[in-house]
C-alpha cells in the first residue's frame, strides 16, 4: 500500500467487481437496437475508470471526452462549470450519452453538465458514477448508475488524484489527513471555498 494512503476503501479486486456489475445495468438499458451508446468520460479523473467501463461493455459504445473546471460551495460563482475542453458530434440528436464520473460529490458538475448536453439536443444523457458521497450533496442530483455510496472522506486512486499525484494507485484509498494539512496552499479540490479547480 502507498505509505500516504490511510486505509484502502475499495480494493482492486472489488473494483472489478463494481464494474462487472455497472456494465450489466448499463447493457440491460442500452441494447435496444436503436439506442447509441456514447460514454462521455469528464477528464481527467474519470478516464481510468471510463476506460475500465468500456472494455467491461459487451455491447457496442462510443467514446468522447470533457474536461470542465468548477468553483467550490459558497462563493458567487457556485454553480458555474466552466468547459476546457469540449467535444462535437454533429450527430448529437441521434446519441444516447452517458456521462461517466469517477465520483459525485456537491453534484453540481454533473447536474450541470447533463443540463447542458440535453440542452445541445442529445437524444438523451444519463450519468454513471464510480463513487458517491451524498452527505457532500448541494443541489439535488441522482446519477443513474452508482458504484459504490462512500463516507465523506478524501479519496485518490482508480483516477483520483490529490495535486495530480495517486491517480494510477489500483485501489481507491483515503489519503493520509496530514498529507494535505501540511500543504496548506493545496487543499484538496473537495475542500476548496472559491477557487476554480480543475479536475
Ligand atoms: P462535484 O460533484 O461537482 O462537487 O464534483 C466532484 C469532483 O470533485 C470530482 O470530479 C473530483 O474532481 C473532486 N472530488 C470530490 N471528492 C474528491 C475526493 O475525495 N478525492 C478526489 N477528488 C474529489
Ligand atoms: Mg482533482
Amino acid at each position: 500500500m502507498n505509505p500516504d494512503v490511510e486505509s484502502i476503501l475499495i480494493s482492486q479486486e472489488e473494483l472489478g467487481r463494481i464494474i462487472t456489475r455497472l456494465a450489466s445495468e448499463i447493457e440491460r438499458d442500452y441494447s435496444a437496437p436503436d439506442k447509441r451508446l456514447v460514454l462521455v468520460s469528464i477528464l481527467k479523473g474519470s478516464v481510468i475508470f471510463a476506460g475500465a467501463l468500456m472494455t467491461a461493455l459487451k455491447i457496442p459504445a462510443e467514446i468522447e471526452f470533457m474536461r470542465v473546471s468548477s468553483y467550490g460551495a459558497g462563493t458567487v460563482s457556485s454553480g458555474n462549470t466552466k468547459i476546457l475542453l469540449d467535444f462535437h458530434r454533429p450527430d448529437l440528436p441521434l446519441l444516447d450519452l452517458l456521462i461517466v464520473e469517477n465520483i459525485i460529490d456537491s453534484g453540481r458538475t454533473l447536474s450541470n453538465l447533463t443540463r447542458l448536453l440535453l440542452g445541445r439536443g442529445a437524444r438523451s444523457v444519463k450519468s454513471c458514477t464510480l463513487l458517491d458521497k451524498p452527505a457532500r450533496r448541494e443541489v439535488p442530483f441522482e446519477p443513474d448508475y452508482i458504484g459504490a455510496v462512500i463516507p465523506d472522506r478524501f479519496v485518490v486512486g482508480f483516477g483520483l488524484d490529490y495535486d495530480e499525484k495517486y491517480r494510477n494507485l489500483p485501489y481507491v484509498g483515503v489519503l493520509k489527513p496530514e498529507i494535505y494539512n501540511s500543504n496548506p496552499k493545496r487543499p484538496p479540490m473537495s475542500f476548496m471555498k472559491g477557487n476554480p479547480a480543475k479536475r
